[in-house]
C-alpha cells in the first residue's frame, strides 16, 4: 500500500527537461541536432530506398524472370508446420480408428490418405484393423471427402480438429494431400490437384455401395472442390451436398487481395507481374464460373475477420451461385460468422453452432423441398 511510486515523479522530471529544451529550442539548435544525427537520417533514407526498391522494382522482376515461384508461393505445399511429423500414423495427431493409406493416381503420383471412421463404430465396436477400413465405407455411414487448402499437410492442426468433428457427427471423412504436398510424391498443379480429389472420389464412389459422398472444401481447396464438383455434375455423377469453407470466387481476386500481395496492390504493373504469371501457369481456380455447373446443395461458411480470404470474395461466389439457380436460390446458403469471435480463416469449426449447421445442411441436401 505504501509502496512509492515513482513513476508519476520521474515523468514529471522528463517533462520538465524537455520543456526546458524547447524554451531554448531556435534553428539552430535545430541545425546542430540535424547536423549530429545526419549520418541517422542517410542511413534510414539509404535503407528505405533499398526496401522500396526490393519491393516495388526487385521483386515484381524476380517473380516475372521465374516462372515457377508463383505456383509454390499459391500452393505453398513445401511449406510445413510441424516440420517433422510421421502421416503415416493419424494416431499421433490424436485420431482413433483411422487409417492411412496411399492410391497411385498417375505414373509417379502416389498421394497419401486418411480414413477415419464414424464415432458410433469405436463406441460399438472399438478398434477396426486396418485391412477392414474399406470394407466399412459401405455399412451406410454418410461420407465426407475433405479437400484442404494451401500449405501444411492432412494433418495440420485446424483440418484434424475438423475431421474429429465430422466424425463425431458420425461420417466418415476421408482426406488427402494433392501431389506434391506431405508425403505425396509429384508437383502439384491446379489440373493436377483436381485430377487427385477426383481419382480419391472415384476410388470412394467403388466403395461406398449406396452412401452418399458430401464434399467439404476449405480455402483454396474450395477452388478444387468447385472444379471436382462441376466434373462430376457435368458427368451426371453428382455428391450429395457441398460445403465451402472461407472460399475466394477466382485465383485472381483471391491473389490480389491475399495480404502479401497488400505492397504491390497498387503498382500499375501487379496484374501483369502476377495476375499473368499465374495464367502463363495454369493457375485461374474460377469458381464462379466452375460453380454455375454445379447443382446439388451448397452451404458456403465464411468469417467476417478472415484476413487470408476476405469475407466479400465468399460472399462474390455465393451471388454469382444463387443468380443462376433462378428457380432454385434455396440450395445455396451463406452462412456468416461474426468478426468478434476471432475464427478468422481457419478456426469455423470452434463455432458451437457448426454441428447443428451440418445436420441441416444434410438434411436440406437429402430432402430438397
Ligand atoms: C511412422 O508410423 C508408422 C505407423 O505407426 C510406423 O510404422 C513408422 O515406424 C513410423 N515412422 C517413424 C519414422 O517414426
Amino acid at each position: 500500500m505504501d509502496t512509492p511510486n515513482f513513476k508519476p515523479d520521474s515523468k514529471k522530471g522528463k517533462r520538465k527537461s524537455k520543456e526546458g529544451k524547447n524554451d531554448a529550442a531556435s534553428k539552430g539548435t535545430f541545425l546542430r541536432y540535424f547536423q549530429e544525427n545526419a549520418p541517422n537520417f542517410l542511413f534510414t533514407a539509404k535503407i528505405t530506398t533499398l526496401t522500396l526498391f526490393l519491393i516495388y522494382i526487385g521483386v515484381p522482376i524476380f517473380v516475372r524472370s521465374n516462372p515457377w515461384i508463383l505456383p509454390r508461393v499459391v500452393f505453398a505445399n513445401l511449406l510445413r508446420w510441424p516440420p517433422f511429423v510421421n502421416l503415416s500414423s493419424p494416431a499421433d495427431f490424436g485420431l482413433v480408428n483411422a487409417r492411412n493409406f496411399y492410391l497411385d493416381v498417375e505414373d509417379n503420383v502416389r498421394i497419401g490418405s486418411w480414413h477415419v471412421l464414424p464415432k458410433s463404430i469405436l463406441v460399438e465396436r472399438g478398434h477396426i484393423p486396418a485391412e477392414k477400413f474399406e470394407d466399412e465405407l459401405s455399412n451406410g455411414k454418410r461420407v465426407f471427402l475433405y479437400l484442404h487448402g494451401n500449405s501444411g499437410t492432412r494433418g495440420s492442426h485446424h483440418r484434424v480438429q475438423l475431421y474429429k468433428l465430422l466424425a463425431s457427427l458420425d461420417f466418415h471423412v476421408v482426406t488427402i494431400d494433392y501431389r506434391g504436398y506431405g508425403d505425396s510424391s509429384g508437383v502439384p498443379t491446379e489440373e493436377g490437384v483436381v485430377k487427385d480429389a477426383y481419382f480419391i472420389y472415384k476410388w470412394l464412389k467403388q466403395r461406398i455401395g449406396n452412401t452418399k459422398i458430401f464434399l467439404w472444401g476449405h480455402s483454396l481447396g474450395t477452388g478444387v472442390t468447385t472444379k471436382l464438383a462441376k466434373v462430376l455434375c457435368n458427368e451426371g455423377d453428382l455428391p450429395a451436398g457441398i460445403v465451402l469453407e472461407s472460399p475466394f470466387n477466382n485465383m485472381k481476386d483471391a491473389a490480389t487481395y491475399h495480404p502479401f500481395s497488400l505492397p504491390f496492390r497498387m503498382l500499375p504493373w501487379f496484374d501483369w507481374i502476377f495476375l499473368k504469371s499465374l495464367g502463363d501457369q495454369g493457375i485461374f481456380f474460377k469458381s464462379d464460373e466452375s460453380i454455375l455447373s454445379v447443382t446439388p446443395h451448397i452451404m458456403i461458411l465464411h468469417a467476417e475477420d478472415d484476413l487470408i480470404v476476405p469475407f466479400d470474395l465468399g460472399q462474390k461466389l455465393y451471388h454469382k451461385a444463387k443468380a443462376t439457380r433462378t428457380h432454385k436460390t434455396k440450395n445455396v446458403e451463406f452462412v456468416a460468422f461474426k468478426g468478434d469471435l476471432g475464427y478468422g480463416h481457419k478456426l469455423i469449426y470452434q463455432a458451437p453452432e457448426i454441428g447443428d449447421l451440418i445436420r441441416q445442411f444434410i438434411q436440406k441436401c437429402e430432402n430438397p423441398d
